[in-house]
């Protein structure tokens, strides 16, 4: 069978695939993340107002509120995928989960996706969470455009925090427009394409609706806003002169970042934003296989399972796995193979998924997000492909940091203990390891970010009904190693036996309390296999 769809469908993939814009935002919790996607969906007149994408303050919630763990702790712990016309254009912004310590699974988000919006507070500048998911689009080569939010109120000067993004980040910002003001003080913004006229803004109250835009000829600009304009005007030029100006391939190779300025709040450079995705952002292309090779766009449908969510309802108490159409048409309905064990999947209850509301979903191309319910048989980074076989290479294990031991509070709910652990370990929620010494009834939970462990608590206890009792361990570290690598770490004695242990994908993984002792094995056992797992920091 050929792997390609019929002539008249290939072009007609093409064009729908050349038409799409799949991306995510990126950011540090508060940088304005939420408040960006609202003005971004506003400007694309997906929705009404503002509000309807964020839960926060009572506004209605696109971002499904399913856990009280969500509430209490006022985050987004789900993750939804929110499409959008913009310019003849489909954008699939897939949303990131927005606080710091839920690194993993935002991390793995980023496999769906063909570009990053990096979003930068004004004031705060590149924080934690920014850099690491930033290292995160570097190592997976998804280009980053840059978006400096916030500048209607006071914060840092536009040419230091280009500054920043160049010596803390290693690339070369470019801007693409630039303040006509100090930030507290926006009058509008000037495109480095067009240093003719200025866009002005009239802020319009509580920023629900898109603000008053104005065309200023540079007459005009320069005698209404005088010395704010010439500065504008004489700091984007010392930005552009010392950078090697705009250059597509080296944005896709993630050499320079295109930089725009504005305020998410008071919808201030968020249309230039958008036509910047549109411009700038690839469309979505070949795919390289696990086997050397690609699947390109045109070929039979394949996707990567790059997240599972379960109860997102809690009227339904359903699993969804949500896939990034790589190749091809999906049809609702479509028998897909699993690559994993080349069994086959029905696909009836196939959806987009637009926060907490669904819509069926019929028909999607590559880049489209699509949610399937109750496919209980994937997991994490999976392909589905129809005809010729897919399969894509393993989504990265980012390198855990917090470990610790669980227990059943109640022995005789042991099975629904393993069913629990089972299910979270293939969402990805934690990684689970089993060591000899404690088997697998004390199996050995490892997070990048602790608060996946409150995450754990709380699901075992109310989804699974088997609450679970944590015993943090005192490691910092985990490497994979090889069965020699592990008996020399057992002989060295500098390890204990709880150390070693075997992942659920079957990897070996040492633990070391810190990076001392790492080193100290190391010295002294050079020749051991020992592999960092990808690095967040
Ligand atoms: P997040 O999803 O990245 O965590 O951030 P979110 O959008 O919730 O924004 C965090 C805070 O920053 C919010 O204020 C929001 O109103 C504010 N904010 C976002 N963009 C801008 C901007 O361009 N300018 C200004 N001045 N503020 C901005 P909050 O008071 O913490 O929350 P809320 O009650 O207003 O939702």
């Amino acid at each position: 069978m050929s792997t390609e769809t019929p002539a008249a469908n290939a072009q007609q993939v093409l064009q729908e695939a050349a038409r799409r814009r799949t991306f995510a935002v990126i950011s540090h919790p508060d940088a304005g993340k939420s408040t960006l996607t609202e003005a971004l969906a506003l400007h694309a007149h997906a929705i009404q107002s503002a509000g309807a994408v964020h839960g926060k303050g009572g506004r209605k919630g696109v971002t499904s509120d399913w856990m009280e763990l969500e509430r209490d702790r006022g985050i987004s712990v789900t993750s939804a995928a929110l499409q959008f016309g913009h310019r003849d254009h489909v954008m699939n912004l897939v949303d990131t989960p927005g606080h710091a310590d839920f690194s993993e699974d935002t991390y793995r988000v980023l496999s769906a996706v063909d570009c990053a919006i990096m979003l930068v507070d004004a004031a705060k500048g590149l924080e934690e969470q920014t850099r690491k998911l930033f290292s995160v689009c570097r190592h997976r080569g998804v280009p980053v455009i840059t978006f400096i939010n916030k500048w209607d109120r006071r914060g840092r000067e536009a040419l230091e925090l280009l500054d920043d993004i160049q010596n803390i980040l290693e690339i070369t910002p470019v801007p693409q427009v630039w303040p006509v003001g100090a930030a507290g003080n926006l009058r509008g913004l000037v495109e480095a394409a067009n240093t003719e006229q200025m866009l002005r803004y009239t802020r319009v109250p509580g920023g629900t609706h898109a603000a008053e835009e104005e065309l200023l000829d540079f007459g005009r600009a320069a005698a209404e806003e005088g010395e704010t304009w010439e500065t504008a005007l004489e700091e984007l030029e010392l930005a552009l002169d010392s950078g090697p100006g705009w250059d597509p391939q080296a944005f896709r190779e993630g050499k320079i970042t295109p930089v725009f300025f504005g305020s998410a709040l008071t919808n201030i450079g968020v249309r230039l934003l958008l036509d910047a995705v549109v411009d700038l952002a690839p469309s979505p292309g070949a795919r390289e296989l696990v086997n050397g090779g690609a699947r390109e766009v045109t070929d039979e449908f394949s996707g990567v399972v790059f997240k599972i969510q379960a109860n997102m309802d809690p009227a339904h108490r359903d699993r969804i796995a949500f896939i990034r159409v790589c190749s091809g048409v999906f049809e609702r309905g479509m028998n897909v193979t699993r690559a994993a064990s080349g069994r086959s999947l029905a696909t009836k209850y196939a959806h987009t998924v637009f926060g907490a509301e669904r819509t069926v979903a019929d028909i999607c191309y590559p880049g489209d997000v699509v949610g399937l319910i109750n496919a209980t048989a994937l997991r994490v980074g999976d392909t589905l492909y129809v005809g010729k076989k897919a399969e894509f290479p393993p989504l990265p294990a980012f390198a855990p940091e917090h470990f610790a031991v669980a227990r059943p509070k109640d022995i005789s709910r042991s099975k629904q203990f393993r069913k629990g652990i089972s299910q979270l370990d293939e969402e990805g929620v934690v990684q689970v390891l089993v060591s000899d010494r404690r088997g697998d009834q004390a199996p050995v939970l490892a997070a990048v970010g602790p608060m996946q462990f409150d995450v754990v608590l709380h699901r075992m206890e109310h989804e699974f009904s088997s609450p679970i009792a944590l015993d943090h361990l005192p490691y910092s570290l985990a490497r994979v190693t090889d069965a020699e690598g592990a008996a020399t770490l057992d002989r060295s004695r500098l390890v204990t036996g709880e150390a070693l242990t075997r992942r659920s994908d079957g990897a070996l993984l040492a633990l070391f309390a810190d990076k001392w002792q790492l080193n100290s094995f190391v010295r002294g056992n050079p020749d051991v296999y020992l592999e960092t797992l990808i690095a967040t920091a």
